[in-house]
């Protein structure tokens, strides 16, 4: 296998590497950042003939088993090797920021602490909000949990921008074209089983056994959701990519499908870049590893009518970005190089660092840009606004022994939702999830059960992504502002939500593994009731969690001030530059942006070859 992966740092496999980058070198397209987003791009790209140069701050992870085999899933979103912290905040009001149990402080002496009573002289962080800079992206450290977006998610884009091929029918063909489904006889039409994009399902043949406690829950979760509870073995495998009719409003259990193989292997952008730059015929692939992008160059004789992106500034070198906790503060950061593109240059650097790229460029607010001294060359208010991101909490009791059985997924409509669509997908087992930081999760021991829930349609998205400074190498300040837009509203549905698991759940109280004693929200003896709303919506608004930001550069009208892409994903007011990654979605893409992002990186080569070959898109 001949590979030309570039890297600043020497490679541990000798086998990897390594003509260095000549300075200035030009090809068609840049692409900064090889997540969903990135990488199959610049893999598309390169397979349609196109010099395609795909630059990622952080390695290669592929052949490193804690990210390879995605049962470490959680091993990979702690590991050092990756990591990029982000310390975030969820509103703008200190005291409320203080009560999230997991907010982590600097010791000074090396250490985390994590929790609500800091040693003296600690320094507030915030919360831990990781990402991974590796070949791949955060689909690298991720549960590699596939699924869709609301069909609502894309046909909003076609209201907006008039661009039907954004329809959530035309979307699905993206999925059956990147899609290997390794879980269904071949032919099934609503999937793709030649694409580079594993997918499988979990083994769900427990649900058989009905003297299982966990069937006693499974069988409440069906009577309390309209499905027929003789049928819950059936029903936990329905395939939760299926294409049916108003999909959006069925209630049902499913299977959780993953990109990751029958084997246990995760797959991701990692396996598809690979695989081009390895493939015999040769595409003009380079990945170039462990280099940061500072900034977009552009012609300056186009600077007074319409900026041309033609290239990129870079810093060679690993762990330059502030982010990364092995960065070394004292070390002078290495000269910039440049590099051309003759054609684009596509920023797929993820919701966090795309707005910090393109304002660091010039482009963004242009207050912003000029209090920090940044030169403007386009003035995008959007850029790094409309940050959204799912709500998530859990319900985690304690049993009196193991509840033996596999994951139980299911998709529903609390009573309170504002439509008639499903508003929360819930996943419960025998595991404990309640959040990010230094070292999650807590094991709780044998006994743990936990209902973990994704609020998919989130009202407020009035986060933002914002400078601290001109230095490309520091990391922006990032506020989520969670529930700030008809955010009560959505902490009822977290409820009513919640109500129902515990009700599922003490189903299954008078079986060998009850009485449960629930830990959050409502502590105590696990019951129907558990405890008043009041405190059961004080508890989601202040420990809310979440990890799949998006939207914070918005595709949008052409009449709307705030929109920083047009359909095509072409940054607004300059020429030669987009954004491919998951910042570009206008609202949250249902429970799980990886599938979604991987779709539009396809949607997004398609469009680019067809305009590179004139054809009218
Ligand atoms: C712990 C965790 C678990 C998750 N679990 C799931 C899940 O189960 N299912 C799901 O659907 N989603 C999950 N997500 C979210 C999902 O992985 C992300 O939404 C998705 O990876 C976003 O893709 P992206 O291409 O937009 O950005 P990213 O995946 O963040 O990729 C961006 C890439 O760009 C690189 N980069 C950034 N800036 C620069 C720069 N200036 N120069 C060079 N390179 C740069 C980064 O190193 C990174 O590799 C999870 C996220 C986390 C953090
Ligand atoms: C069903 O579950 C019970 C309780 O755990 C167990 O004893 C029994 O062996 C299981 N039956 C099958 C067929 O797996
Ligand atoms: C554009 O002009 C600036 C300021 O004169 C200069 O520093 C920069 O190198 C020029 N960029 C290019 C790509 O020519």
């Amino acid at each position: 296998m001949r590979y030309r992966l570039l890297s600043a740092i020497a490679f541990s496999a000798a086998t990897k590497l390594a003509e260095a980058a000549p300075a200035a070198a030009s090809y068609d397209y840049i692409v900064v950042g090889s997540g969903p987003g990135g990488g199959p791009l610049a893999a598309d790209l390169a397979r349609a003939g196109y010099s395609t140069l795909l630059i990622e701050a952080g390695g290669d992870e592929g052949d490193n088993p804690t990210y390879a085999d995605i049962g470490n899933f959680n091993e990979a979103a702690n590991d050092e090797t990756t990591r990029w912290d982000f310390w975030v905040k969820h509103s703008d009001d200190p005291a409320r920021e203080l009560k999230f149990e997991h907010t982590t402080w600097d010791t000074g002496d090396g250490t985390f602490y994590v929790g609500l009573d800091p040693p003296e002289g600690a320094k507030h962080l915030g919360i831990q909000y990781p990402r991974a800079a590796v070949l791949g992206g955060c689909a690298m450290h991720n549960a590699a949990v596939c699924a869709l977006p609301a069909e609502d998610d894309w046909n909003i884009i076609v209201k907006k921008t008039g661009d039907t091929s954004w329809s959530a029918d035309n979307m699905r063909k993206y999925l059956t074209k990147i899609e290997r489904n390794e879980y269904l006889p071949a032919g099934n039409p609503d999937h793709g089983y030649d694409g580079w994009l594993a997918t499988t399902v979990g083994d769900a043949s427990w649900a058989k056994n009905s003297s299982l406690p966990a069937v006693k829950i499974l069988q409440k979760l069906a009577s309390l959701t309209g499905q027929d509870p003789s049928n819950v073995a059936q029903l936990v495998n329905t395939d939760i990519l299926e294409n049916v009719a108003n999909v959006d409003e069925k209630v049902s259990f499913y299977n959780m499908a993953t990109h990751s193989d029958s084997k246990g292997k995760r797959n991701s952008p990692n396996n598809y870049v690979r695989a081009t730059v390895a493939d015999p015929a040769k595409y003009p692939l380079t990945v170039q590893l462990h280099t940061l992008v500072t900034k977009v160059i552009f012609d300056n004789a186009t600077l007074s009518t319409k900026p041309r992106a033609i290239g990129v500034e870079v810093l060679e070198g690993a762990s330059l970005y502030k982010a990364d906790p092995k960065h070394d503060s004292s070390a002078a950061p290495p000269a910039p190089t440049q590099i051309l593109a003759k054609r684009e240059v596509i920023i797929s650097g993820g919701a966090f660092n795309s707005p910090q790229l393109l304002k660091l460029s010039g482009i963004g607010p242009k207050d912003e840009l000029t209090k920090f001294g940044i030169p403007v060359v386009k003035h995008l208010p959007g850029v790094g606004e409309n940050l959204g991101d799912n709500y998530e909490g859990s319900l985690l009791a304690m049993g009196e022994a193991p509840v033996e059985a596999g994951l139980t997924t299911l998709l529903f409509r609390t009573p309170n939702a504002p439509d008639k669509r499903r508003n929360i997908y819930t996943w419960c087992g025998a595991f404990s999830f309640e959040g990010f930081w230094p070292g999650f999760p807590t094991y709780h021991g044998p006994t743990q059960y936990t209902c973990a829930m994704v609020h998919m349609q989130p009202k407020s998205q009035a986060g933002t992504v914002k400078l601290r400074s001109a230095n490309p190498q520091d990391v922006p300040d990032i506020n989520f502002r969670f529930f700030e837009k008809n955010g009560d509203q959505d902490l009822s549905e977290l409820v009513e939500a919640g109500k129902l698991l515990r009700k599922a759940v003490a189903a299954a109280s008078d079986t060998f593994v009850g009485p449960f004693e629930e830990k959050h929200p409502c502590p105590g003896k696990l019951g129907e009731e558990g405890c008043a709303d009041a405190v059961q919506k004080e508890y989601y608004k202040t420990q809310a969690y979440s990890h799949h930001a998006t939207s914070t550069c918005a595709i949008g009208a052409d009449d709307d001030e705030l929109a920083v892409l047009d359909s095509k994903f072409r940054v607004r007011g300059v020429a030669g530059l987009r954004v491919v990654d998951a910042s570009a979605f206008p609202v949250v893409p249902g429970a799980f942006p990886s599938c979604p992002t991987m779709m539009i990186s396809a949607k997004a080569a398609e469009d680019i070859i067809a305009e590179a070959k004139g054809k009218s898109i």
